[in-house]
């Protein structure tokens, strides 16, 4: 998308270990008018899909989840991060390791949230290693739901998320695809 790749080009900044710092459109200020752009974009590549809701984790994929939600007219569910918890009877949880934080994380879905006939789009700000999106696999796989594909605002192709996401089957939309950083600047991948 045009448009994204445009905004990357100027605010985003490179960090060290192949980050992309977005963090004034996207990870911690928020571009409204640019999300309703990116929401939807979405909607208009899933909207034949028969989707019934959205799914994300918290806490930035909420903000592009919630205007591809609001476009395609069904609710928008976050997954909550927390340390492990004891009592989770009434909960859909799974396991995420961060790459970049170095630890475990549960995620969980209140089981009242997600019903047999519901068919969710996966929607989250960065694919890099997938661990967020194969958590959100394995909760739809316990609630067993389907999933109509995967959506995500930048996907980093050469890490290990992108071929996780195929590898499961699942349509996968990346509004911007980044090949490689080199020399401190962003070269996105050309399909
Ligand atoms: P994954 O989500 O693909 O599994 O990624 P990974 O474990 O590699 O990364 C962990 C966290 O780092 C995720 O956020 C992910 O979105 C974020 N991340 C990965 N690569 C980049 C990047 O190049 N730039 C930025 N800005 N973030 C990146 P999180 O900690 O789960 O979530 P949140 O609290 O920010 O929502
Ligand atoms: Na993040
Ligand atoms: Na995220």
């Amino acid at each position: 998308m045009k448009i994204l790749e445009d905004r990357i080009l100027q605010d985003g900044t490179i960090l060290p270990g192949d980050v992309l710092k977005v963090d004034n459109f996207l990870n911690h200020q928020v571009d409204p008018q640019l999300m309703d752009q990116l929401g939807a974009e979405f909607a208009r590549r899933f909207k034949n899909a028969g989707v019934t809701k959205v799914l994300t984790v918290e806490s930035s994929g909420i903000a592009p989840a919630v205007m591809a939600a609001l476009h395609l007219g069904v609710p928008m569910i976050f997954a909550r991060k927390h340390k492990s918890l004891t009592l989770t009877d009434h909960l859909y949880t799974a396991k995420v390791y961060s790459y970049t934080k170095q630890g475990n994380n549960d995620i969980s879905i209140d089981r009242r949230f997600l019903s047999a006939d519901d068919n969710v789009l996966i929607i989250d700000d960065f694919l890099a290693n997938g661990q967020a999106v194969q958590g959100l696999l394995d909760i739809a796989e316990s609630a067993q739901i389907k999933v109509a594909g995967v959506g995500v605002v930048i996907e980093k192709r050469f890490q290990k998320g992108h071929q996780l996401v195929k590898d499961a089957g699942l349509p996968l939309v990346a509004l911007a695809s980044i090949a490689k950083f080199e020399n401190g600047s962003v070269t996105f991948a050309q399909d």
